[in-house]
């Protein structure tokens, strides 16, 4: 639990005296009738607190002489809801094990919050992202002018930003969980490669990923797997995932398990029966050339935009090579001429969420990697079946490949590199 004192103590340093955070968790989110999506915590408020139950509200009160008080409103202890839904933290383990200096029933936040406004001037929440703590903020400072408190707040300052810089930048614990679910998910796609037949269906491969992760540890996948064989790589977000797998295709699966909340986000692309064939040879070592100079790309000292630039001139060079683009490389980057085939950027920042937290540029600057960073590389190629005026043996081919990269103090480290990535090691994985 000291890990979230550190944060918590990180976030109150740069709260004016005299002020007040506020954090909503997430509620339980109804699937359909009398059936519920799996609780997932939000992801600032878990960050803040490791508190994982519905229904709770994170408080860091800062009085004017910069004295902090960390408070949690939470469910209370219900004998007769824990028969259905189980144990609640309650109150006073809300202070013994998550370390609040006081604990409040949920049920009474309305009476009262109000009075926790009194003598503060800055409200800090996560201004205009949660329309119903929006009205209830209005709600509590209405109440607080009501009962005449000495003075009240007057500023509501947008918290996410001070969050968000905080999550950049992982612990060790965090990046304990990071290689865990990183190592975890690569073990999953290996296990694919070798599970991957000829006539199965895309959503085999996804069940199979998920059971591995799951039995590993993994509580949830990161994001909905992809699972994209023949032309279904070509559509960038594609989940449907019910195609059968046909021999001399690719298949190209994007998918990664979330171990205690952290994501991993992978990819691999690797041919259904075992053996690329000469054209998608071509186009996988062209983006494999892409995604190695691009990761080297991460370190400290390097802006963002390197790993994009880096990538591009090697897809477009490779693509002129094979006559799939003509013309100068540097005119068909400027003309976004590559964007029919690359039409994503390099990567993400990774962490709690997938597309994680955090600025890539500083008043309009692509921002510099430092240690600590966790961000996605993943260029890819695809040249969909209905693209006119390609030569027929490069149509279907879609191939994408992504790695999680931790920046670290001498260059970087790759997280997932337990999935097999060059050709002559896919190739060995499907024997
Ligand atoms: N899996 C989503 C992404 O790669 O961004
Ligand atoms: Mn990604
Ligand atoms: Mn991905």
């Amino acid at each position: 639990m000291d890990e979230y004192v550190t944060r918590r103590n990180k976030l109150a340093a740069q709260m004016h005296n005299g002020s007040i955070a506020i954090l909503r968790g997430a509620a339980i989110k109804l699937r359909n009738h009398d059936a519920d999506h799996p609780f997932r915590q939000d992801s600032d408020f878990y960050y803040l607190t490791g508190f994982n139950e519905p229904n709770a509200v994170f408080v860091l009160s800062k009085d004017d002489k910069g004295n902090v008080l960390y408070i949690l409103f939470n469910q209370s202890s219900d004998p007769v809801a824990e028969v259905w839904t189980g144990k609640r933290v309650g109150q006073d383990n809300a202070c013994k094990i998550y370390q609040a200096d006081a604990a409040y029933d949920i049920a009474k936040i309305d009476n009262i919050m109000p009075d926790l406004f009194a003598g503060k001037q800055i409200v800090y929440y996560p201004l205009g992202a949660d329309e119903k703590l929006d009205l209830d903020i209005l709600n509590w400072l209405k109440c607080s002018k009501n009962k005449a408190l000495s003075f009240i707040p007057n500023t509501l300052t947008d918290i996410l930003p001070f969050i968000h810089e905080l999550r950049l930048f992982k612990s060790d614990q965090e990046l304990e969980f990071m290689r865990k679910a990183a190592v975890i998910s690569a073990h999953a796609h290996l296990d694919l490669m070798r599970s991957c037949k000829a006539g199965m269906q895309e959503y085999q491969l996804e069940a199979i990923f998920n059971a591995k992760c799951l039995d590993a540890g993994c509580r949830a996948l990161a994001y909905n797997s992809i699972v994209a064989s023949g032309n279904n790589a070509c559509t960038l977000h594609y989940t449907a995932n019910d195609q059968q797998l046909m021999a001399g295709d690719l298949v190209l699966v994007d998918a990664g398990g979330e171990y205690n909340n952290y994501a991993a986000d992978i990819t691999r692309t690797f041919p259904v029966n075992g053996k690329f064939t000469e054209a998608q040879r071509l186009i996988y070592n062209l983006v494999l050339e892409a995604q190695l100079a691009g990761i080297a790309e991460v370190k400290p000292g390097n802006t963002w935009d390197r790993v994009q630039i880096v990538i591009l001139e090697i897809l477009v060079k490779g693509l002129v090579k094979l006559g799939i683009l003509n013309g100068d490389y540097k005119q068909l980057i400027k003309d976004n001429e590559y964007k029919k085939f690359y039409m994503h950027s390099s990567g993400h920042w990774l962490g709690l969420d997938v597309h994680d937290a955090g600025k890539y540029k500083i008043n309009d600057r692509w921002r510099k990697f430092e240690p600590g960073m966790v961000l996605t590389v993943e260029p890819g190629l695809y040249i969909a079946n209905n693209i006119s005026g390609i030569e027929s043996k490069w149509l279907g081919i879609g191939v994408r490949i992504e790695d999680d990269v931790l920046v670290t103090k001498k260059g970087h480290e790759v997280l997932s590199s337990a999935a097999p990535k060059t050709i002559e090691e896919i190739e060995c994985a499907a024997i």
